[in-house]
């Protein structure tokens, strides 16, 4: 009787932590901003601010979004861009829901061989750095797409905050000081020493980008052809001429965002709604939630020592998956489907246990019938009318191949490395490919980016996403479950340490002093390989959740400047 009510006590204590059952108001600690009807969180207070003020003004998530992703282009060029690409994952206020690709491309004059030499050897560099590491951008294609479909303003009116806080400057912060001086011999080398980004800058300056608000003005001025056909496609190809690049007008002016079904699977009682091929990121993320689905991870408790494991061995497999099957849907048949089927993946954990960790060299794909990465942003919205958006954009490596255009005042992207240069040949990431994410020409690079929308009982309960290459899908997925299984606030699930394991290399990487010595030692026991590396940092994820008052939070990463920004 004593042992039962002991139980119950448990079981009720259990419950009253479940955020669902929290009062915000009177717990204010656990919880991230509280706000009535609208919430835009993303990596620079700046670009939350524009976002909400353009929502303030009576615009929609997508027209928000628009200004989003442009104020991120100026406060934020580490990832931020003109001369990138991202994904963009929706749910309007009625259930419909949809994704936006807005990938770079493989110019045309690319080959499948292009980064090897006679004898076959990669040559590494050519991938990340000059003009040969730069794919077709897609960003600016992007938002006009969704300006076409959604939005309300004039785009006049949604990049006029954009265009003067290009102009007026932003505010120059510690973490922002710090990566510009890590990268600046680099922006030397790739350019000269003239450009806005050869200057030193210290916390506190002022950053004025009179080039930026230029391109965007002329922007607004002749609409999406300014940057394919224009202006500013001319003077993009120039430069890369000058800097070994390949990519033509032909190239920028072929170059078109698609709409494309989402990935959607369920996972006990959410409905999770993510972006499909060329990411990767919701069929892999699918397929760990779903081999991990059968275990009890609540009761096993937030990073425990059988939850690690689950999760890793989940991750082990789907990554070898992602390595064989996954590339552009436009050039490879992806068997979405199979890989994502109960049955498919109940077979796929037959091989583990709890005893030993299974090897990585025993992995390979299923038979059907890198690290320290922030590199990419993402942000969320959720407008005052009910419509979500996760948007997750990228240059690839911080500040992409640092090739800057300084009369356009944006960088380019160095996407290209997200191929696979030759098969088995790790990219940035460690990540390993095949034969479906091999080069061609017009093709799209596979990718880890995974904006997410989660439903609950079929009504709006998360949007989220995380920059980190190839640690996004696992942030992600972590963060939802540390919501759904472990009961924490948004703000703390975005908070709490993660770790990661992506098949190769056969390593579980852990956030630098955030577990506990005794848990490693016996993941060591049972052999696996720990990295808890130095300053390691595992995505940076910028949430909101709907509670149940029907008012928001938002969960802005405290790994970096994010911020979260409501009414
Ligand atoms: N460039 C990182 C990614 O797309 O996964």
């Amino acid at each position: 009787m004593k042992k039962l009510f002991l139980l119950l006590l448990l079981v009720f204590i259990h419950s009253c932590d479940k955020p669902e059952q929290i009062d915000h108001t009177r717990d204010t600690e656990r919880f991230g901003l509280v706000a009535n009807k609208a919430i835009v969180v993303s990596a620079r207070e700046e670009a939350s601010k524009i976002g909400l003020s353009i929502l303030q003004k009576g615009g929609n998530a997508f027209d928000a979004m628009v200004a989003t992703e442009m104020s991120l282009a100026v406060a934020y060029p580490f990832a931020g861009n003109l001369g990138g690409g991202g994904f963009m994952v929706y749910r309007m206020e009625n259930g419909e829901k949809g994704s936006l690709d807005y990938r770079e491309k493989a110019p045309l004059a690319s080959s499948k061989k292009m980064y090897q030499d006679e004898q076959g050897n990669v040559t590494p560099e050519k991938t990340k750095l000059g003009g040969l590491a730069v794919g077709v951008p897609g960003t600016v294609s992007g938002i006009f797409a969704v300006h076409k479909k959604f939005g309300s303003l004039p785009m006049e009116e949604i990049l006029a905050p954009v265009i003067d806080l290009a102009r007026n400057g932003y505010v120059v912060t510690a973490h922002q000081a710090e990566t510009l001086k890590k990268y600046s011999e680099n922006f030397i080398s790739e350019n000269n020493d003239t450009i806005l980004f050869a200057k030193s800058y210290a916390a506190g300056d002022t950053l004025k980008n009179p080039a930026l608000a230029n391109t965007l003005e002329r922007i607004v001025k002749n609409g999406k052809k300014e940057f394919y056909e224009g202006e500013t496609a001319k003077l993009m190809i120039e430069y890369l001429k000058v800097h070994g690049g390949i990519m033509t007008m032909q190239d920028l002016k072929l170059y078109q965002a698609v709409w494309r079904d989402p990935v959607t699977f369920n996972y006990k009682d959410l409905g999770i709604i993510s972006m499909p091929p060329p990411s990767s990121g919701g069929i892999v993320m699918g397929q760990i939630l779903k081999m991990a689905e059968p275990y009890p991870l609540e009761k096993y408790g937030h990073n425990s020592i059988k939850t690690i494991q689950v999760l890793t061995e989940a991750e082990r497999r789907a990554y070898a998956d992602r390595s064989f099957y996954l590339g552009d849907p436009d050039f490879v048949k992806i068997p979405s489907d199979t890989l994502l089927s109960d049955s498919y993946l109940k077979g796929r954990m037959d091989n583990f246990s709890f005893s030993k960790a299974t090897s990585s060299k025993e992995i390979e794909h299923g038979e059907i019938a890198g690290y320290e990465s922030m590199e990419t942003t993402h942000y969320s919205i959720i407008d005052q009318f009910g419509n979500a958006i996760a948007a997750t954009t990228t240059l690839n490596g911080a500040y992409g191949s640092k090739l800057y255009v300084d009369e356009l005042g944006f960088f380019l992207n160095n996407e290209m490395d997200d191929f696979s240069a030759k098969p088995g040949s790790p990219n940035m990431f460690g990540l390993i490919g095949a034969e479906a994410n091999s080069i061609a020409p017009g093709k799209r690079m596979l990718s880890s980016m995974t904006p997410t929308i989660v439903e609950k009982n079929g009504e709006l309960w998360l949007t989220l996403g995380s920059p980190g290459g190839s640690t996004i899908i696992t942030s992600v997925l972590q963060t939802i479950l540390n919501v759904s299984e472990f009961g924490m606030t948004m703000q703390e699930a975005v908070n709490a340490p993660r770790f990661h394991h992506q098949w190769l290399p056969d390593v579980v990487l852990f956030e630098t002093d955030s577990f506990d010595e005794n848990l490693l030692d016996s993941l060591k026991l049972k052999g696996y390989k720990v990295n808890e590396g130095e300053s390691m940092i595992i995505g940076k994820v910028d949430a909101i959740r709907v509670l149940p008052s029907g008012k928001l939070e938002g969960g802005a990463d405290k790994r970096g400047d994010d911020t979260a920004l409501g009414f």
